[in-house]
C-alpha cells in the first residue's frame, strides 16, 4: 500500500483502480491504495473508493454461468459490533427492497443491533432507496437534508444509503459532491458485505463507496428479518427487459433464478414457521427458469410444485406479459392456495408507444393474453400498471390506452406519469407534452380505473369471501381489516384474536376503495378448529 498524497494521475498500478473518471473534484487526492480500495482525499474528507457504478458495464450482459453461494456468515470480528447499539431503516420503492430491508435487519441484528423508531438514539440509519422515478429520488435527497442535522448533534452516527439510487453514477457523485456527511453507499448487488463495509466506515472514519455495476451471483442463506403473517420471497434477481424508460435493469443487474430447490426449501420452512401468506417476487417472475442451463424448469413448474407446500396462500409479482406462457395458465386455473390475481403491467394500449417502450407485445397480443386467462379463470382479477406522457404520446395513443383499460376492466391499477431517468434510451428521445396534458390524462385515466374498481366492488356485495385477517383497520382500531384471495381489503368489525386467521366475511358495503362487510361466526368456528 502506498501512504502518500499523490495526484490521481499517478495511480499506475494494474491492480488498483483510478475511479477519478466518475467524480468532477479535480483537486482529488489520492491517500492510499490498495488491491480493491482507493482511497482520496476530496473537501477534508477521506473518501475510500472499493467500486462506483458504471452504467456501461451494467447494461453488458455476458454469458458467464451464474454462482450460488451457500457461505453466508458475519465475520467473527462484526459479530458483537452493534451490542447496546441500535438501527433505523428507511425503505422507499417496490416489494424487492422491502424484501432487500428485512434481509439487512436480519446481518444488523446477528451483528447486535436492535431496531429503533427513535431517530435520536438510532447509531445507524440506512436509506433503502429507489431509483424508479424521479420524485422518489427528490425524497430521499430531502430526508438526507433533514439527516445532516442528526450527524452534527451525534458525530458518532452511521448514515448509509443503499436501494437502487446508490447504482446510479449521477447519484454518488451528488452525494460526495453536496452530502459529504453521508458515511456510507453500497449497491444492490453487494447488501451482504454490509458488515465488513460497516467496519471500514466506523473504524476510519472516511466515506465507504461501494457498488458493484453487474453481477451474476446469488447469496444464499443469508439473515431475514420477517414480521407479521405474510413473507417475500425473492425468486429471481434482476431484469434483461430493457423497456427504454426504465432504470430497474441498470439497478437490478442481470436476470438470475434462485435454483428450484433453494425456494422451495424456503418456502417449506415458512410454513413451518406458520406463515399465512408468501408472495414470490421478481421483476419478472415469467423470466424464471430461463438462465438455467442445466435443467428445463420454468415459472410454470415452480408454481406447481410451490401449489404442493401447505401454505394457505401464494401470490407473485411482477409479470410481463410477453413471457407468461399457457402451462402457468394451465397451472395458475387449478387455484388451490394459488390466488385467482394477477398484476399484470400493460404499460400502454398503443402499438406505437408499446414499440418505443421495447415492451415487446402489442395490444392485441396481450388481450389475447387476457382472453385466454379469462377464459380459464372467470373469477380472476387483473391489475396493472399504465405510464401516461410517454415522449411523443398523442391523445389519439392515450385514448388507445384508455379504451383498453375499458375493454380489460381492471380492478385497480398503478398509473404514472412517465419521467425520465437518466441512462435509459426514453430519456433521450423528444418529449414535447406539456407538464399539464399528463396531469390531465393521469386524472382521466384514474377517473376510468376508479369506474371499474367501483364496479367490481359492487359486485361483491352479498358475496361471502375467505379474508385473511391483517391487522386493525389504519383509520379505525375497532374495525380489522384483511385481504381476500383477490386481494381486496376488507373491513369488518370483530375480536383481535382472529388477526393473523381465516375467517367469512359477508360483504355489506362497497365503494371505490372501500369495502366492508360482517364477519360469519359459525364458517370461522369450524376454520379455526380446523
Ligand atoms: N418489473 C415490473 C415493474 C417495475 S417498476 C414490471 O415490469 O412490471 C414499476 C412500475 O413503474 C412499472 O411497471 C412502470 O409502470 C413504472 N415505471 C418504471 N419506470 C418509469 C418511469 N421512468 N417513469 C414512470 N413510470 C415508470
Ligand atoms: Fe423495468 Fe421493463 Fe424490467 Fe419491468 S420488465 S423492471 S418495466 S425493464
Ligand atoms: Fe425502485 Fe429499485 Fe424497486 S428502482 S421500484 S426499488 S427495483
Amino acid at each position: 500500500m502506498t501512504k502518500e498524497s499523490r495526484n490521481t494521475s499517478d495511480l499506475k498500478s494494474d491492480k488498483v483502480k483510478d475511479y477519478s473518471k466518475y467524480f468532477d473534484f479535480s483537486d482529488a487526492k489520492v491517500v492510499s491504495q490498495e488491491e480493491g480500495k482507493t482511497t482520496y482525499r476530496i473537501k477534508g474528507r477521506n473518501i475510500q473508493i472499493n467500486s462506483q457504478p458504471d452504467f456501461k458495464e451494467g447494461k453488458r450482459r455476458g454469458k458467464e454461468s451464474i454462482e450460488v453461494h451457500y457461505d453466508f456468515g458475519i465475520p467473527q470480528d462484526m459479530k458483537e459490533f452493534g451490542k447496546g447499539r441500535f438501527y433505523q431503516i428507511v425503505t422507499y420503492g417496490c416489494q424487492m427492497n422491502e424484501h432487500d430491508t428485512e434481509t439487512i435487519k436480519g446481518m444488523l441484528e446477528q451483528m447486535g443491533y436492535q431496531s429503533t423508531d427513535d431517530r435520536k438514539v438510532a447509531d445507524i440509519i440506512l436509506l433503502n432507496t429507489c431509483a424508479v422515478r424521479e420524485n422518489a429520488e427528490d425524497k430521499v435527497f430531502g430526508e438526507l437534508g433533514h439527516l445532516k442535522h442528526l450527524k452534527i448533534e451525534k458525530p458518532s452516527l452511521i448514515l448509509g444509503v443503499c436501494g437502487c439510487m446508490s447504482q446510479e453514477e449521477g447519484v454518488v457523485n451528488r452525494i460526495m459532491t453536496k452530502h459529504p456527511f453521508v458515511d456510507l453507499i453500497f449497491g444492490t448487488h453487494n447488501i451482504h458485505r454490509l458488515p465488513v463495509l460497516l467496519k471500514d466506515a466506523s473504524f476510519n472514519r472516511e466515506m465507504v463507496i461501494e457498488v458493484w455495476s453487474k453481477e451474476g451471483n446469488i447469496i444464499e442463506n443469508m439473515p431475514k428479518k420477517r414480521e407479521g403473517i405474510k413473507a417475500w420471497v425473492n425468486i429471481m434477481y434482476g431484469c434483461d427487459k430493457f423497456c427504454t424508460y426504465c432504470i430497474v435493469p441498470y439497478t437490478r443487474g442481470k436476470e438470475r433464478s434462485r435454483r428450484p430447490e433453494d425456494v422451495i426449501a424456503e418456502v417449506r420452512d415458512l410454513a413451518r414457521q406458520g406463515f399465512k401468506e408468501i408472495m414470490l417476487l421478481g421483476q419478472n417472475v415469467n423470466a424464471y427458469g430461463k438462465d438455467f442451463e442445466d435443467i428445463e424448469y420454468r415459472f410454470g413448474d415452480l408454481m406447481a410444485d410451490v401449489s404442493k407446500i401447505d401454505i394457505p396462500r401464494v401470490r407473485f409479482t411482477t409479470s410481463h406479459p410477453r413471457d407468461f406462457d399457457d402451462h402457468l395458465i394451465e397451472v395458475l386455473a387449478k387455484k388451490g392456495n394459488l390466488m385467482e390475481h394477477i398484476h399484470l403491467p400493460v404499460q400502454s394500449g398503443s402499438n406505437e408507444i408499446l414499440k418505443r417502450m421495447s415492451r415487446k407485445y402489442t395490444r392485441e397480443l396481450y388481450l389475447e393474453l387476457v382472453g385466454k386467462i379469462k377464459a380459464v379463470m372467470p373469477d380472476v382479477v387483473l391489475t396493472t400498471d399504465i405510464i401516461v406522457g410517454f415522449p411523443g404520446e398523442t391523445d389519439e395513443q392515450f385514448e388507445d390506452t384508455l379504451a383498453l383499460v375499458r375493454e380489460v376492466g381492471y380492478d385497480s391499477a398503478y398509473t404514472f406519469i412517465y419521467s425520465p431517468r437518466e441512462g435509459t434510451p426514453a430519456a433521450d428521445m423528444k418529449d414535447d407534452i406539456p407538464a399539464e396534458v399528463k396531469k390531465q390524462r393521469l386524472y382521466r385515466l384514474n377517473d376510468t380505473l376508479n369506474e371499474y374498481s367501483k364496479a367490481s366492488n359492487d359486485r361483491l356485495k352479498g358475496q361471502t369471501l375467505e379474508v385473511l385477517v391483517e391487522g386493525e383497520s389504519k383509520n379505525n382500531e375497532q374495525v380489522l381489516a384483511g385481504r381476500s384471495r383477490t386481494n381486496k381489503l376488507v373491513h369488518f368489525e370483530g375480536p383481535k384474536e382472529l388477526i393473523g386467521q381465516f375467517v367469512q366475511v359477508r360483504i355489506t358495503e362497497t365503494q371505490t376503495f372501500y369495502i366492508k362487510g360482517e364477519w360469519i361466526h359459525e364458517t370461522v368456528s369450524l376454520q379455526l378448529g380446523s
